[in-house]
């Protein structure tokens, strides 16, 4: 499978970072990546992580102003992309099908082309801007998934409820993993016919 994987400026670019580790060691994706400038800057604020360390986690890095990047193009071999987190800014302008960066642009073709688009949208509380721009994505086929807090699965602490966002999102892929314990996957409950 080829993913490309857009990190963004919004707060929690850990869930990008941790999605990126985690694909780094399945022989089966390969991992495109894109930063936008506003991502970068907070995953070395955030995350405390170089650039570099993060690139090297990608199986290919393109910048964000790279318009001739093979991902701008729907001939190129893409199964899906996923923005992690997604800002209001990057989502407003796949609304509107602005298409001036790599991210927005590569969002627009992973759509056109009918492929499937995750937006891990972070922003509280919503603008009906906001929630209009997040309706006309839906419509147009992306997949919207907040990264909202679960308890069900009983975390341990942050790292667990990223884990369990990152797993939402492979399971949009079918990316098989172990992230966190599904409903229903613990032993217990009556067997039909009981
Ligand atoms: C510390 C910090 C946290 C931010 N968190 C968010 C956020 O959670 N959601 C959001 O939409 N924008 C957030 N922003 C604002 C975006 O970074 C800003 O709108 C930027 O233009 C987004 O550009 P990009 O979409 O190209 O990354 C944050 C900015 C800073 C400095």
């Amino acid at each position: 499978m080829n993913l490309i994987v857009a990190i963004t400026g919004a707060t929690g670019v850990v869930l990008g970072t941790r999605l990126l580790e985690i694909l780094g060691d399945l022989d089966d994706v390969k991992s495109y990546l894109i930063l936008s400038e506003w991502g970068a800057r907070l995953i070395e604020s955030e995350v405390g992580a170089s650039i570099a360390e993060v690139s090297k986690m990608a199986d290919f890095m393109y910048d964000n102003d790279d318009l001739e990047a093979p991902v701008s193009s729907g001939s190129f071999s893409i199964d899906g992309m996923v923005i992690i987190p997604c800002t209001m800014h990057t989502m407003a302008s796949i609304a509107l099908g602005f298409s001036n960066d790599l991210i927005s642009r590569a969002a627009s073709v992973t759509l056109k082309e009918g492929r499937k688009l995750v937006l891990v949208v972070r922003e509280t509380p919503l603008s009906p801007i906001h929630l209009r721009n997040m309706m006309t994505l839906s419509q147009a086929g992306a997949v919207i998934l907040p990264p909202v807090l679960t308890f069900y699965h009983n975390p341990q602490g942050i790292d667990d409820l990223v884990d369990h966002i990152v797993g939402r999102v492979f399971e949009q892929f079918q990316i098989d993993h172990d992230l966190y314990s599904r409903w229903g996957s613990k032993e217990g409950g009556r067997q039909a016919g009981e």
